[in-house]
């Protein structure tokens, strides 16, 4: 039997913008992805999948899924002909889009079927295989989540043809942020091309606003690191209105962001792939988050209370 783990995550800066290069910021929750490899009596390999979260995402992602265990199989060069397996994924992350729950999904399966076969995979080369994996799901992902399911932390993310910037941020202790899932399972291989498409044909539009992002980004960080939540909240704020600008938010989304901002979040944003999936609102201590928690969920939409900066890595 091989196990193996991936980390959920919250993008807090440039979902969509990093991945044309601008610098992105996110953070790993201390949820995980966890899957169990034994082997198998049939052929190649099966799935059991018993994550919860939204209903219906298991099923819309089933065949995304499956592409994305072939071709970690053939990035490891596993053949299941001759190694069938059984591949149960479970775990407390919930599969919330925009959560990373693909990225964990590919890292934990990685890891697990690297324990079963005694692969000995480092977590660089973890984070290599489940970035093909994430092909599946992304088409062109940037590489952002499968990093962060792979290292946990926050972390400031540069795609680079060259090979990609990571850094790690410290910001003393973690902080308290409300997730609001939409309900809506997004297809973020569609909204990511979506974006590629309406870039070439917007150049000038969409190189003003992929300027103002690159330039928020490093604001982002700088605030992130002064540990200045107002401001990383008003930075969050203004990161919506770009993601907006070239159209990957939604009414759901646009209404949780109102919401929360209502309640006194600090910042409130939609984060990951968009048009459905989640929201992330900054909400330091207990009593700020639990007050926009509630609204969320009174509202009749699934909410997480996390943090961000949890030392999961
Ligand atoms: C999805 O969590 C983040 C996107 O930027 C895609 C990617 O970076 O691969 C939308």
């Amino acid at each position: 039997m091989g196990k193996g783990s991936g980390f959920g995550k919250v993008i807090l800066f440039n979902e969509h913008f990093v991945v044309h290069g601008i610098p992105s910021i996110a953070s790993a929750i201390d949820l995980t992805t966890d899957a169990v490899v034994h082997p198998w009596k049939g052929e190649g390999f099966t799935v059991i999948d018993q994550r919860a979260g939204t209903a219906g995402y298991s099923l819309a992602k089933r065949e995304h899924q499956m592409e994305a265990i072939r071709r970690m199989m053939a990035a490891m060069g596993v053949d299941t002909m001759r190694h069938p397996m059984e591949i149960t994924v479970g775990g407390n992350l919930p599969t919330f889009s925009g959560i990373g729950a693909s990225a964990a999904n590919c890292v934990a399966i990685t890891r697990a079927v690297s324990e079963e076969l005694g692969l000995g995979l480092s977590d660089e080369r973890v984070n290599e295989v489940a970035y093909e994996g994430e092909k599946a799901y992304a088409g062109n992902p940037s590489g952002i989540d499968n990093t962060a399911a792979t290292f946990g932390g926050l972390i400031r993310f540069v795609r680079r043809p060259s090979g990609n910037v990571i850094e790690r941020l410290g910001i003393g202790k973690p902080v308290e942020v409300v997730m609001g899932n939409t309900g809506v399972v997004a297809n973020t291989k569609a909204v990511v091309e979506g974006v590629a498409q309406r870039k070439q044909k917007y150049p000038e539009k969409y190189g003003k606003v992929f300027e103002e992002a690159a330039e928020l980004a490093g604001q982002g960080r700088e605030a992130l690191e002064a540990q200045d939540w107002k401001r990383v909240g008003a930075l969050m704020d203004r990161n919506h209105e770009l993601l907006q600008a070239i159209d990957v938010s939604g009414p759901e989304l646009d209404f949780l962001v109102k919401l929360a901002r209502e309640k006194g979040a600090l910042g409130a944003k939609l984060t990951g792939g968009g048009v459905g999936g989640c929201m992330v609102a900054l909400t330091p201590g207990r009593k700020l988050q639990g007050a926009v928690a509630s609204a969320i969920e009174n509202e009749g939409f699934q909410v997480l209370r996390t943090k961000i900066g949890v030392l999961t890595g």
